[in-house]
């Protein structure tokens, strides 16, 4: 039987906070009589799965697996360990997408039972398809035959001339949110937790990586994986290619391709120091090992915290350790998020907000509060704009509506931002003292669990609240957790170091001002100054071409070599008409895959409405697509496409 987290009670119950009535049906509003403490009922959340996960469970995934570059794709066998919930349950309902499901075996211990009876339902779109599986009474392992598609949404083949050394091809997978279910049949819902083991074939001269122990090669030339400790199936994941690895420490590293290898070393130099601080503020790092691997440009994210493999864009690579914010962000994934996980999507603040919470701990801890107070700058323009532009009010909840089209709609910087501003909020009003030993419990309570925005608030009440009801009312948690918007008792990050930028470049603005001040004041500044600066540029009215000129003879924006920045230039460029950044741009958006950047960048070119620039883009998206992931190729197709 699993192991059944005890109920928790309904959030400030019997609390003198209890002052308004819970409008959001998602709330507990029931008191449950405190008797005893009743097993947690198991309901089927998450929308995003077909898995019948309230009557069976996974509890581990065997995979051996052919990885088939000519044919683009993983072939072999997926064997399912699974715990009956529900004793009677007779049918194991599994995720699978664009998968070729070959065969399906039964077994009961090591006795093989009849061929099983299985379905496959139509596909959705989204969803793709439920496989169905027939269960004897004594069914307790399930073989399945199986091969994926060379265009699974999860996994990149790259060829080799897509790679630095041009030599040898390259596959990565990216299971998050709901891809895993296009690498393997399984349930693919953050709620189940399974531990995995791989066997994998390979090409010669080809490794390869999970997020799982690091691989060992055997006599026959196949590799073993293993992850004993329990994850959401959005964890697994595998790179292959021509990987070289150059240790930081003794259990942290990092894994390149040969060009980027040392330069990578070097930016990531530092992490050591961060699991050192995650680690005195939230307890023990729990994985083993701590490894980053770089990808190939098309990898479409900036980190993925794929559990002891955190995978990393090269876009990183600044050279002075600007963006290793991202690292710290990953690396705090192991307590927020792969140890205590978002039951489902709809509760991604739990993952991504906690995460971006502990992200900025760690960066002020390494470097200080001036630079801390930067990024919760920058990220506060960046939500405010994200609340501005959601497609709908209940998007802005952190408690998301059960209605997403797509758990895409739960990573918006409401979920990162706003959710980490929550926490800043809490903090702010419990203090550090109180706020940090209560976040390092909730970790610990709550290690390979899954949870929901309502755990979190009871454990709230329970452990911190209940002692200190002052701190903070029932309404103004409400307003958090189920109102829309950034509420008004958000914390207001206030960098000096930003006020003298957009004081400098408004006097050079309104020609107060011939931009030696700013000019000679930029000689400090950091790329988050920088940043600052680019994003304040149409704070003060229509961007004036000239200006952009000005601007980019004096500083040689176009072309810079930090991502990030050259992102925040592009974008004014875009918004300003400038075209002499334009070859620059192009090529930008023909080599960088991630997300992040050339979402926005499609989607600023789209907004121009300039008909010439529509052609522009058509053309440049035309070359550069085959190029670009799965995700981010139905992503920008989206953003692209023509409204009827
Ligand atoms: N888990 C996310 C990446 C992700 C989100 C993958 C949604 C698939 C679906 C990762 O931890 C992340 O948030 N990465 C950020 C970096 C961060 C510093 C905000 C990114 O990729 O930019
Ligand atoms: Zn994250």
């Amino acid at each position: 039987m699993p192991v059944l987290k005890p109920a928790l009670f309904s959030l400030f119950a019997a609390s003198s906070l209890l002052t308004t009535a819970c409008t959001s049906g998602d709330v507990p509003t029931k008191l449950t009589a405190k008797t005893e403490m009743p097993a947690r009922v198991i309901t089927k959340d998450d929308k995003f799965t077909y898995a019948n996960y309230d009557e069976v469970r996974l509890t581990h995934i065997d995979l051996n697996l052919d990885v088939n570059f000519d044919a683009k794709a993983l072939d072999g066998i997926a064997t399912l360990d699974f715990e009956r919930v529900k004793p009677e349950a007779n049918m194991l309902v599994l995720d699978t997408k664009d998968l070729l499901i070959k065969s399906v075996r039964l077994f009961a211990g090591d006795t093989p039972e009849a061929e099983s009876e299985y379905t496959i339902d139509a596909a959705d779109k989204v969803l793709g398809e439920a496989l169905r599986i027939t269960l004897t009474d004594k069914t307790d392992k399930i073989l399945i035959s199986y091969r994926t598609s060379p265009q699974a949404e999860g996994l990149q083949w790259l060829s080799p001339a897509q790679t630095a050394g041009k030599e040898k091809p390259y596959l990565f997978s990216q299971a998050q949110a709901i891809n895993a279910r296009t690498m393997a049949p399984l349930q693919d819902t953050p709620a189940v937790r399974m531990t995995y083991s791989a066997t994998l074939r390979v090409p010669d001269g080809l490794r390869p990586l999970m997020s799982a122990s690091q691989g060992e090669i055997d006599k026959n030339g196949e590799y073993h994986f293993d992850m004993p400790q329990p994850i959401p199936s959005y964890l697994i994941a595998i790179a292959v290619g021509d990987i070289k690895f150059k240790a930081i420490n003794d259990h942290i590293g990092v894994y390149a391709e040969d060009y980027i290898l040392d330069a990578a070393t070097e930016e990531f130099s530092e992490t050591p120091l961060m699991e050192e601080a995650n680690t005195r503020l939230y307890g023990p790092y729990r994985w083993g090992r701590y490894d980053l691997i770089v990808l190939p440009p098309s990898f479409p994210f900036g980190g993925m915290e794929n559990p002891r493999l955190s995978f990393m864009t090269p876009t990183l690579i600044a050279g002075d350790k600007s963006l290793t914010n991202v690292v710290a962000h990953e690396l705090a994934h192991s307590w927020s998020g792969n140890l205590v996980t978002n039951s489902s999507w709809r509760d991604a603040w739990l993952n991504e907000g906690f995460t971006s919470y502990v992200e900025n701990r760690i960066m002020e801890d390494l470097y200080g509060e001036r630079r801390a107070v930067m990024e919760q700058a920058l990220d506060m323009e960046g939500l405010k704009r994200a609340i501005s532009e959601a497609k709908r009010p209940e998007l802005t909840h952190l408690k998301l509506p059960d209605d997403m089209e797509h758990p895409d709609d739960a990573f918006t910087l409401v979920s990162y931002i706003k959710g980490a501003n929550f926490l800043f909020f809490l903090e702010d009003r419990f203090g550090r003292e109180k706020f940090d030993p209560f976040l390092k419990a909730w970790f610990n309570d709550n290690a390979f669990q899954s949870v929901t925005t309502e755990d979190f608030i009871t454990y709230l009440h329970e452990n911190l609240h209940k002692d200190n009801p002052d701190a903070l009312t029932r309404a103004e948690l409400d307003a958090w957790v189920y109102g829309p918007g950034l509420p008004d008792t958000a914390r207001k990050p206030e960098s000096d170091a930003f006020k003298d930028v957009t004081r400098l470049l408004g006097t050079w603005l309104a020609g107060d001002s011939n931009g030696d001040e700013m000019f000679e004041a930029s000689k400090k500044w950091s790329t988050h100054e920088w940043l600052h600066m680019l994003n304040s540029l149409d704070d003060f009215g229509d961007i004036d071409v000239k200006n952009l000129e000005v601007l980019d003879t004096t500083y040689s924006f176009t072309g810079t070599q930090n991502a990030e920045t050259a992102f925040a230039w592009y974008m004014q460029a875009i918004k300003g008409g400038y075209e002499p950044a334009y070859p620059a741009l192009e090529e930008f958006l023909k080599t960088v895959g991630r997300g992040k950047f050339i979402y926005r960048l499609y989607g600023a070119l789209k907004d121009t409405g300039r008909e010439d620039l529509q052609y522009w883009t058509a053309d440049v998206y035309d070359a550069a697509r085959p190029g670009y992931h799965p995700i981010a190729q139905r992503r920008i197709d989206d953003i692209l496409k023509v409204e009827e």
